[in-house]
């Protein structure tokens, strides 16, 4: 009899985990399902919406390199005119040029140098937008560590700069064209996000800070806006090649600007493959990591994330020591 009710104890126990296990995998078989949904068949929300071809304007900031170029000529691509911010003014007549020609949109251009946090630059821009129908803003500019570095070791110019730029230039961008935003109730806002602000870089701590910062701020004043009409999203980026990741050759995981803005651009609204609010991580095989990385314990990742940083320093202090030899052999034969 004891061993009877000892069996069926046994019976429900092992039955209860069963049903627990096919639970939490049912749940992740139908999160990879819409994340594949979501990355490969669904279109993100349209950008007519936001006034494309209709007179509306694109905001870019860091809008002569990289990312941030890529964004103004696909905006501009998709009949937004064009206004682009960043610090070299020779670069961005340049852009503005090929831009207008290219696309026969109306270009603007406003240079300024985030680092220097100045606020008459930030408030000659706002009169400059204020004349202007501002339908999108995307804050792309950003600055990074130099390489790989131990926070107690890093210079206060750099952690500076990194919060003058990627946070507070952000702040100071939206706060300009929010309310523009919310009479017309109409506006898309994309903020230039990092896998370092989901998962922690150990040296790269102030950097990976400001992209969590960005993160968090991006969700919370999202679902602030949400019902005027306003789209504010955090763009999970892994590596793009481009001078500020010094990667030069496009991978599987690393795509060069211009098909990972493209993937960007054709999936507003879609999570693709983030678990994070009002965040989209569009590029698929950037998705599907996320995806994977959702999986295991942050703790993993921040050791294997820490791994890959102390190596990219020995390497970057190497390079550095194999210059600075170049150089002073190079001063002796002069
Ligand atoms: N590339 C990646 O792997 C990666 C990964 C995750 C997130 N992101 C994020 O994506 C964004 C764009 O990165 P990116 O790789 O495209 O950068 P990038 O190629 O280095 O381009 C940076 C752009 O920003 C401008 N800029 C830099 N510092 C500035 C300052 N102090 N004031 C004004 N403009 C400044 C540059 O202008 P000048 O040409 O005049 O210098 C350039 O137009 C950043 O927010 C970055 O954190 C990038």
């Amino acid at each position: 009899m004891e061993q009877i009710a000892q069996d069926s104890r046994l019976l429900v126990a092992t039955s209860a985990l069963a049903a627990v296990g096919a639970a939490v995998i049912g749940v992740k078989v139908f999160s990879l399902f819409k994340t594949l949904l979501e990355l490969y068949v669904l279109k993100g929300i349209s950008l007519k919406k936001f006034g494309a071809g209709n007179g509306g304007w694109a905001v870019i900031t860091g809008a002569t390199d990289g990312i941030g170029k890529e964004f103004a000529q696909q905006l501009a691509k998709k009949k937004f005119n064009i206004l682009l911010v960043s610090r070299t003014a020779s670069k961005l007549e340049t852009i503005s040029k090929e831009i207008a020609d290219q696309y026969g949109v109306e270009t603007k251009t406003y240079a300024m140098d985030f680092t220097k946090g100045d606020n008459e630059d930030f408030a000659r821009l706002g009169d400059m937008m204020s004349t202007i129908r501002v339908g999108v803003l995307v804050n792309n500019v950003g600055t990074n560590h130099e390489f790989p570095t131990p926070f107690a070791e890093e210079s206060d110019k750099v952690i500076q700069d990194i919060i003058e730029v990627n946070v507070k230039g952000a702040l100071k961008m939206t706060k300009l064209v929010l309310p523009q935003m919310q009479s017309e109730r109409s506006g898309l806002i994309l903020n230039l996000g990092s896998f370092a602000g989901m998962v922690p870089s150990p040296y790269l701590s102030v950097y990976s800070g400001s992209k969590a910062f960005l993160s968090t701020w991006t969700q919370a004043l999202a679902k602030e806006v949400e019902n005027q009409g306003i789209i504010v999203q955090n763009v999970n980026t892994y590596f793009v090649v481009s001078s500020m990741s010094k990667i030069r050759r496009p991978t599987f995981l690393i795509p060069l600007p211009k098909p990972y803005v493209a993937s960007v651009l054709a999936k507003i609204g879609l999570p693709c493959g983030s678990s994070v609010p009002f965040t989209s991580t569009s590029y698929p095989s950037q998705g599907l990591a996320n995806w994977f990385m959702n999986l295991l314990s942050p703790n993993f990742w921040i050791t294997q994330n820490f791994n890959i940083q102390k190596d990219v320093r020995r390497r970057a202090l190497r390079k550095r020591e194999r210059l600075a030899a170049e150089a002073a052999a190079g001063n002796k034969t002069a």
